[in-house]
């Protein structure tokens, strides 16, 4: 599989203000140091818990928030350090679909306007008879009748409205999509619809997609790969299949069993996620993880050791733990 994406390093720390001066405080480490890929066509997950940063983590990689450090590669080309004009050039190859569909749509557009502005911004059409059957071959895809073109928002309801979401995320033909708990505020019945859509969507466009959820069975449904996150760190990364059926993270394995399972095999893994995550301003020294961990150690108050290996279909599964 060619490669999209590639991030290396990526750090985001947001300063801690107080009082008349602003004086800084300290910082939160929303992300902290993280590495991933993901191919041309692949849908990469990343959950965790919330407040784990994997938002901070989705808008740093695409520049959408200016990453505190870290290294971006976007189809083949150094896009840490472009400036902003080349920049926007970029940004119709990257699309985001958010959790609330209502409130990234503008109210006063018509679903016409919403789904053709980005068309018409980056000169993708000329004329308006263009842009009604672009708009409705785009209507079509996310599975709407095209006669919706000049109705509002407020019309449709949460699933419809994500669908014209994704309308618009598509509309560019982007390679791209970051898809931030895209599912999590609909109805399961809906939920499952939508899922179809960015799945039938990534085949049909090769369209890659960064998928955010805290949600296991929404990622483990869609996804190829998944990244585990916590407190800005990268825990666990492996084949979706992988990860479910082998899981090596003490996190990766509470977090699968705070999950409903598929397979009775998955209760072996059964450890509890005790707790709260810890505040952020103060994370725990090493790893982040060993205060809710029950195989805590000595050892743990050290950065772990980064463990790969090659699991049984020969894809890479990394971990950072002592535990082997
Ligand atoms: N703009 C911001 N300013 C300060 N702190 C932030 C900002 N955005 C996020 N954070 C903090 O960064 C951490 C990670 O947040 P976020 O990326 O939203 O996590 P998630 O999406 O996994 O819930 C949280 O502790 C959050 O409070
Ligand atoms: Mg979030």
């Amino acid at each position: 599989m060619k490669e999209l994406l590639r991030v290396t390093g990526l750090k985001k720390y947001f300063p801690v203000l107080k009082g008349l001066f602003k004086k800084k405080i300290g910082e939160i480490k929303a992300v902290d140091g993280i590495d991933f890929t993901i191919g041309q066509g692949e849908i990469f997950g990343m959950v965790g818990e919330s407040g784990s940063g994997k938002s901070t983590a989705g808008r740093a990689a695409i520049r959408l928030i200016e990453p505190t450090a870290g290294h971006i590669e976007f189809a083949g080309k150094d896009f840490s350090s472009l400036n902003k004009e080349n920049l926007r050039e970029f940004r119709k190859e990257i699309q985001m679909v958010f959790q609330d569909p209502y409130s990234s749509l503008n109210p006063r557009k018509t679903i016409g306007d919403s789904i053709g502005e980005a068309l018409v911004y980056y000169g993708m059409i000329n004329t308006h008879q263009e842009k009604i059957e672009r708009v409705s071959e785009i209507l079509e895809k996310v599975g709407l009748n095209s006669d919706i073109m000049s109705r509002y928002p407020h019309e449709f309801s949460g699933g419809q409205q994500q669908r014209i979401c994704i309308g618009r995320a598509i509309a560019t033909k982007p390679k791209l999509i970051i898809c931030d708990e895209a599912v999590s505020a609909l109805d399961v019945s809906v939920r499952a619809q939508i899922l179809n859509i960015f799945s039938t969507l990534s085949q049909e466009m090769n369209l890659s997609y960064l998928f955010i959820s805290h949600d296991l069975s929404v990622v483990r449904y869609l996804c190829d790969r998944i990244l585990v996150l916590y407190l800005g760190q990268m825990m666990e990364t492996a084949r979706t299949e992988e990860l479910f059926t082998n899981p090596k993270h003490p996190y990766t394995q509470a977090l699968l069993s705070a999950s409903p399972k598929k397979h009775p095999d998955e209760q072996k893994q059964r450890i509890l996620l005790k707790g709260e995550i810890p505040d952020p301003m103060h994370p725990p020294s090493g790893c982040p993880f060993r205060t809710r961990c029950p195989y805590a150690r000595e050892e743990c108050k050290e950065p772990p050791p980064l463990r790969e290996f090659l699991d049984s279909k020969g894809a890479l599964h990394s971990y950072r733990c002592i535990l082997s």
